[in-house]
């Protein structure tokens, strides 16, 4: 059965927001690039690459299901942040807000009794938890380190060594 057109917009919108997704952490990479986070740097541009790929399903999906892929214009990221706290912050209540959206589109599918749109986005639903815990994570981690500068430097380290 043919995608129905709603849920097209839907998924289409939402190839746009996951490339939204991916740009806006690589402006918070080159924002840690430049600022000497070289681990948070890596980290994020890991995460860009992520997103990317989030982008990429959603557009195979919609050609397994015989419709159309509209691409749109992507906003500009902010390029300036307040410090290392402020991007993972920003990029936790990013990550709560596509968990909104990833909802929307699985409540939309529903609706139209598009089961085959709402298996797929499981796999959303499930990453979006584990999205959702990296980011608070690392936001609780950078509260506890505060102005330690050496903490902040252990940190930084360990999410350089991010492998995937
Ligand atoms: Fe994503
Ligand atoms: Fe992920």
């Amino acid at each position: 059965m043919m995608i129905n057109k709603s849920v097209q917009e839907a998924v289409n919108e939402q190839i746009k927001n996951e490339l939204y997704s991916g740009y806006m952490y690589l402006a918070m990479s080159a924002y840690c690039e430049a600022n000497n986070f070289p681990g948070a740097a890596k980290w994020m541009a890991m995460q860009a690459k992520e997103e990317q790929e989030h982008a990429m399903k959603f557009y195979a999906y919609l050609f397994d299901r015989g419709g159309r892929v509209t691409l749109q214009v992507i906003p500009q990221p902010p390029a300036e942040y307040k410090g290392l706290l402020d991007i993972f912050e920003q990029a936790y209540a990013h990550e709560q807000k596509v968990t909104a959206m990833i909802g929307s589109i699985y409540a939309l599918a529903a609706t139209e009794n598009d089961y085959a749109t709402t298996s797929m986005l499981k796999w959303f639903i499930d990453e979006q938890v584990e999205e959702e815990r990296n980011a608070s994570q690392i936001v609780e981690m950078l509260k506890l380190a505060g102005n330690h500068i050496p903490a902040v430097m252990m940190l930084d380290g360990r999410l350089g060594a991010r492998a995937e």
